[in-house]
């Protein structure tokens, strides 16, 4: 009864006030109301004179006195800005403008509001600095600034707020450093400030901070060690510092100091040393993040033991030795019955891919291993993994066919397998999976028909992706594949399908095509001419014949290539094709080749002509070193041309691992200092000058780099026959040259490597080959030009790492042997190097370092084209710069080289923008004039800087 009373007079209290409603509120509200934008100010028509604004939408009030102190409009989507008046609203405390489109500045007038508590201002377009004033609300409880554009400094006047519980400043433009002040806010249970531009280190007063359960401060410029005062947050739970420069290694006990994770984000630094095997004790742990480091090592078996676990991410690191057990943790996974992602793709992992995958959680979405050195087979069984989305292996060593059981897979979205030595037949089950959005097939063994099988990719509808090129395919296309209508982009090059192209005319959104390399024949569909989304479509090297169109895209030689198919006629005039109906001139092919081949033989006189000497003068003169053979390099003695002969078989062929024009180069086996080395013998003509050649030798052995291939000794002397013999004895590279890597289809198949280099490799290889030259050029004490700079000269060692040979070779090859010089360079090995000498070698110019500027930026043009310069293609004018030249920046994925796309285009991470950086390094290299080029001190800051910011874009579009 006296609650009711209660009740009642309270009511009858509230009508009683209803009139005399504090204007200054009223007032301060409709001055708020007129900075809105107009469009949304019909949200708050409640807003107006005929009723109290206790009333208002979004407005709540204080029960007894009728102050305002609530203000709600979160998700209104208003524009405008937020007008000072909002200070006026004295018995304010809790105000959410979250979800707006709001402008301007946030009014230092909120200062004046210090009853507020809970201020949420997250999710608008707010600028200029966070006031200063807002940290005299000492009753504030949480402040939400998150995504604004609030830039200038982390104010240090926020040491005030003692009472504060949650504070989140992400995603604005904050610079400088944080604030020491930051460790006066004892109650933080949440502190973010992810994605500013703060630097600097985390400051160690963080430590007094022991309520915070929420620390987010990744995507910033933040560096220093990984902060130790971190490891005294034991009551963290979410952990997020992924995207800044934080280095150095883990504590071992990392998961026993802080017990209570529930995410741990640390991608993207510079981590190194082990994975702490102590996060396995993190019971709570379910998202663990440490992809894009440098982390080394195995990656413990002990996360088995963590029950909730759900994704994990170690792609990106150096993770693994190649060896067997580095997969092992694979095999204990299966007890994390919770785990939906998995990505350990690009690391170092070796072994057998271990056949209980299949057993791994039934609500795994994710499996990603690609760019390791995993083999073995796709286990029979992977039809188990029932929930699977995304399986990605592309990449590895893996062998044996697809099991059919993926058709069980009706969830399954992408199946990428690409570079591998996969083989069988594309099974037919793959028909089943009719979300498959994404199949990348290329570049393995798959042999026979795609036919019985593809006859179901008609029913792949949502396929948008279908790459199976560098395949031994054959047969006719399948007719069905014009019903796969989502089709973006479709390779099929490399393989041997013949027959016509079927009927593809609904795949009107497609936007990529290669048939080339096949043997197509027929005609070319007219109607490919109006796709209207299509930028590439390559029908090069088949049989196609007829008349080409000259509509639509046909107009636009850059979007179409023609190449090789010696029946087609017409077409727009930049396709140089033969005329249709019109009688070709007899013998003209042949006329080119003789008249390109005196060209070339008049080059090569000039060239060699003009060599004078590679080794540019020194300003002092150097003193020959007198000392005796015996001390070269870590051997103590030369070596005998028996043992060698020994070490060989004989010199025999199965050990012959690469002829250029100075030598034979053989791999043996020195059992005295149990190594494999790699022997070049010399073809040297001229007798005598044993004792300088030595001495050159020497000089050679003192020019240190680690991207050259060390010199390790000499033989000199005769043979059994009594010959002189003379052989350079350097280091083994394991992978062979760049040149097989580049141009796998020309080599003998013992050469091949097992896959093909990606862009990130290929760049890598660029930034080594560049710091090499810079060394030879500005820092021996005399300046040394390589002058036979070619993706044969430089080889790989069994990371990948990239060595140059061969330099200063032409220097002692002209010195000691003039005459076996020319007659080397005039043999087969030159051809090579014709596409590499810079032009004004042919004009009798000097020798410089600028030449081997020219002879790099070809070779980088070559690296990411996988285009020779003296491929048949290119002639007159039309050369790989010219083409490379004229197809920047727009059209830079047409001109580069597949192989590189393939990863690339499903990520989405710009590829293009670095591939055309790139290739523009590659251009300014190789620019006409000498002066002009690139000196290699900017090509290497260049090239660096290309690659790290397609680091960052790669983890942005990961995400
Ligand atoms: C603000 O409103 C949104 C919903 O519109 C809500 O999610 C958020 O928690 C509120 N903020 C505060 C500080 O209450
Ligand atoms: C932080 O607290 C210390 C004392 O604990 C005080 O002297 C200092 O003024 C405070 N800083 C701020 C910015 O409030
Ligand atoms: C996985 O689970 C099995 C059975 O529950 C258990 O015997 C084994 O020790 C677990 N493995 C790890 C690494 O925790
Ligand atoms: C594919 O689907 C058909 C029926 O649509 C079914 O009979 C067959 O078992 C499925 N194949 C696999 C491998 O799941």
């Amino acid at each position: 009864m006296k609650l009711f009373l209660f009740l009642y007079l309270s009511a009858l209290m509230s009508l009683e006030s209803f009139g005399n409603s504090h204007e200054s509120d009223k007032q301060a509200l409709l001055k708020f109301k007129s900075q809105v934008s107009e469009e949304k100010q019909v949200l708050l028509s409640s807003w107006n004179n005929s009723s109290p604004p206790c009333r208002w939408t979004g407005v709540t009030c204080g029960r007894k006195h009728k102050r305002v102190t609530g203000l709600d409009l979160g998700g209104f989507k208003m524009g405008g800005m937020i007008s000072p008046f909002i200070g006026n609203l004295s018995f304010l405390i809790s105000l959410n403008l979250t979800d707006n489109s709001l402008g301007g500045t946030i009014p230092q007038e909120l200062g004046k509001l210090f009853r507020l508590e809970h201020l949420d201002i997250s999710f608008n377009f707010l600028g200029g600095g966070i006031p200063p004033s807002l940290f005299n609300n000492s009753r504030l409880l949480e402040i939400d600034l998150y995504s604004n554009h609030l830039g200038q400094g982390f104010p240090s006047e926020l040491g005030s707020l003692s009472k504060l519980v949650y504070l989140d400043l992400g995603q604005n433009n904050l610079k400088g450093k944080l604030p020491v002040s930051l460790g006066n806010l004892t109650s933080l249970r949440g502190l973010s400030f992810g994605e500013n531009k703060l630097e600097g280190e985390i400051p160690d007063v963080i430590a007094r901070l022991t309520q915070m359960e929420i620390f987010l401060f990744d995507t910033n410029h933040l560096s220093g060690v990984f902060p130790p005062v971190i490891y005294n947050l034991s009551s963290l739970q979410y952990l997020t510092m992924g995207g800044n420069y934080f280095s150095g290694n883990l504590r071992p006990d990392f998961g026993n100091l802080l017990p209570n994770l529930r995410d741990l984000s640390m991608g993207d630094n510079f981590l190194t040393g082990a994975i702490p095997s102590a996060l396995a004790n993190i019971s709570t742990l379910q998202y663990l993040a440490m992809e894009i480091n440098s982390l080394t090592g195995r990656i413990p078996p002990s996360f088995a033991k963590i029950p909730y676990l759900q994704e994990l991410y170690f792609n990106e690191n150096s993770l693994g030795n190649f060896s067997a057990g580095d997969v092992e943790f694979l095999i204990d996974l299966t007890n994390c019955t919770q785990l939906q992602s998995l990505d350990v793709s690009w690391n170092r992992l070796g072994g057998d891919l271990p056949a209980s995958i299949v057993n791994l959680s039934m609500n795994l979405i994710v499996f990603d291993i690609e760019n390791n050195s995993i083999s073995g087979s796709i286990p029979n069984d992977i039809g188990n993994l029932i929930g699977l989305q995304e399986f990605w292996l592309s990449e590895n060593l893996l062998e044996g066919p697809i099991p059919a059981s993926f058709g069980k897979l009706s969830g399954l979205m992408a199946l990428s397998v690409h570079t591998n030595r996969m083989s069988g037949e594309i099974p037919y089950s793959l028909g089943n999976i009719t979300r498959l959005e994404t199949l990348f097939l290329s570049n393995n063994n798959f042999a026979r028909i795609i036919p019985p099988s593809l006859e179901d990719v008609g029913r792949l509808e949502n396929l948008g992706e279908l790459y199976v090129a560098h395949n031994k395919l054959s047969g006719n296309l399948p007719k069905t594949l014009g019903k796969c209508l989502s089709m973006e982009k479709l390779d099929l090059q490399g393989n041997s399908f013949d027959g016509v192209i079927p009927d593809i005319s609904g795949l009107v959104g497609i936007k990529a095509a290669d048939f080339s390399s096949n043997n197509l024949s027929g005609r070319i569909p007219e109607y490919l001419a109006n796709f209207s989304l299509l930028e590439y479509l390559n029908l090069s090297f088949n049989n196609f014949e007829g008349n080409v169109p000259t509509e639509g895209k046909f107009k636009n030689a850059t979007v179409v290539s023609l190449f090789g198919n010696q029946n087609l006629c017409g077409g727009v005039l930049e396709l140089r094709l033969k005329p249709c109906f019109t009688q070709p001139p007899r013998n003209s092919r042949k006329q080119l080749v003789i008249g390109l081949s005196i060209g070339i033989s008049l080059l090569l006189l000039l060239f060699i002509a003009s060599v004078s000497v590679c080794w540019l003068k020194s300003r002092k003169k150097k003193n020959v070193n007198e000392a005796t053979p015996s001390t070269l390099g870590v051997f103590h003695e030369m070596i005998s041309y028996g043992d060698l002969r020994n070490a060989t078989d004989g010199f025999s062929s199965s050990n012959l691992i690469g002829s250029g024009s100075f030598g034979t180069v053989f791999k043996a086996f020195l059992p005295a200092e149990n190594k494999v080395v790699a022997v070049k013998v010399l073809n040297m003509q001229r007798r005598g000058a044993m004792r300088s050649f030595m001495a050159e030798c020497e000089s050679l052995k003192h020019i240190r780099h680690r991207n050259l291939v060390k010199l390790l000794t000499a033989c000199l002397g005769t043979d059994f026959q009594g010959n002189e013999f003379k052989a350079l004895i350097y280091e083994y590279m394991p992978n062979g040259s760049l040149d097989m890597w580049m141009h796998q289809e020309e080599f003998e198949e013992i050469f091949r490597p097992s896959r093909t280099l990606t862009l990130l490799e290929r760049l890598n290889i660029a930034i080594e080959v560049a710091s090499v030259l810079e060394y030879l050029h500005l820092s021996c004490h005399e300046s040394i030009a390589h002058c036979d700079l070619k993706p044969s000269n430089v080889l790989l060692d069994d990371d990948l790492t990239a060595h140059v040979s061969d330099f200063g070779l032409a220097r002692i090859l002209l010195k000691y042997d003039e005459e076996g010089f020319i007659n080397q360079l005039s043999s087969a090995g030159i051809r090579g190097s014709i596409g590499y000498a810079a032009p004004e070698y042919a004009m009798g110019g000097d020798i410089s370092v600028h030449g081997d500027a020219y002879s790099f930026g070809i070779l980088i043009l070559e690296m990411f084209s996988g285009k020779r310069p003296t491929d048949e293609m290119f002639g007159g004018d039309f050369t790989l710069r010219s083409g490379i030249r004229s197809a920047l920046p727009e059209q830079v994925l047409d001109v580069a080289d597949e192989l590189v796309l393939q990863d690339g285009l499903r990520i989405g991470f710009p590829v293009a923008d670095c591939l055309t950086q790139v290739l523009q390094v590659g251009l300014r290299c190789s620019e006409e004039s000498p002066a002009n080029r690139l000196g290699m001190r900017e090509v290497v800051k260049e090239l660096i800087s290309i690659k790290e910011r397609f680091f960052r874009a790669r983890r942005r579009a990961r995400r």
